[in-house]
């Protein structure tokens, strides 16, 4: 790409100039999304904030779409965070349904295409439903060889790296490991994600401008894209913007061009 073009001008164009532009030797491995902003979505309509999760979910397949037609290795989406149970019980029921509703009605159409349903989070704190169905993706798609969609279940980044330091711990105090040998990539080793390339591209919806706990030691090195589109409102056309905008940046990993 020689000419740069700015995030004012990629809005401008529709989905078939944003794929010309698009270098597909330059494209991020992994993605990461958290996904924001289903509840003002509803709120703004007058709604209970459970449309807006269930229009949210509808986003999520168009963008799991054209993730695998891309050849995206890997996306991974904030489905619940480890903070999201201080919400009301109602709500909190009605996304576990949406979970189960969601994979219960993709799996199919998600094995036809080649996708490989993975999550990470501390799954044994979710609902035993929600749980089976997670168990029941996931191994529906074990073989596949496409997209890796990689689902964020309660999930926190402290929770993970705090799971992660102690069986490292644990493997020291029985012996089979040195306190000296202990390095970045035995935590890398360590997490829900080990063996998953880290995130290239963050993308953060509903125009905040925070992590919220989410993948804290992969995103060491992510380049970050915000928007203030909503969830809900997120469509391909946003993520190839979002993309364009990638290619565009510098990635120097604390060295020099
Ligand atoms: C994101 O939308 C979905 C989850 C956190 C589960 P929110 O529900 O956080 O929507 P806002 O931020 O209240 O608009
Ligand atoms: C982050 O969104 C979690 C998910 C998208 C699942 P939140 O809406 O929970 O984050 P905060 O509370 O605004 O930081
Ligand atoms: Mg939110």
């Amino acid at each position: 790409m020689k000419n740069k073009i700015n995030f004012e001008q990629t809005i401008q164009l529709n989905e078939q100039d944003l794929l010309k532009i698009i270098d597909r030797q330059k494209l991020p491995k992994h993605i990461a999304i958290i996904m924001d902003g289903n509840g003002r979505w509803a709120l703004k309509r007058g709604l209970p904030r459970s449309v807006g999760h269930l229009a949210g979910a509808e986003s999520l397949k168009g963008i799991v779409e054209i993730c695998y037609e891309l050849k995206i290795e890997v996306l991974t989406v904030y489905g619940f965070s480890t903070e999201n149970w201080k919400r009301p019980q109602q709500e909190i029921n009605y996304l576990m349904n949406l979970i189960i509703e969601y994979l219960n009605k993709e799996i199919g159409e998600l094995c036809k295409k080649g996708v490989r349903v993975n999550s990470i989070g501390t799954l044994q704190e979710l609902p035993q439903s929600v749980q089976d169905v997670i168990a029941n993706s996931v191994e529906r798609s074990r073989d596949n060889s496409g997209l890796v969609l990689n689902l964020a279940l309660n999930y926190g980044g402290r929770l993970e790296i705090t799971n992660a330091v102690r069986a490292i711990a644990e493997a020291v105090e029985v012996g089979c490991l040195k306190a000296s040998q202990v390095d970045i990539q035995t935590i890398t080793d360590h997490l829900y994600t080990a063996g998953l390339p880290d995130p290239d591209l963050l993308i953060r919806t509903a125009g905040e401008f925070r992590i919220s706990n989410f993948l804290l030691w992969q995103l060491a090195y992510s380049e970050i894209w915000f928007t203030n589109v909503l969830w809900p409102d997120f469509r391909r056309q946003h993520l190839l913007s979002a993309l364009v905008d990638y290619q565009q940046r510098e990635r120097r990993f604390g060295g020099l061009q």
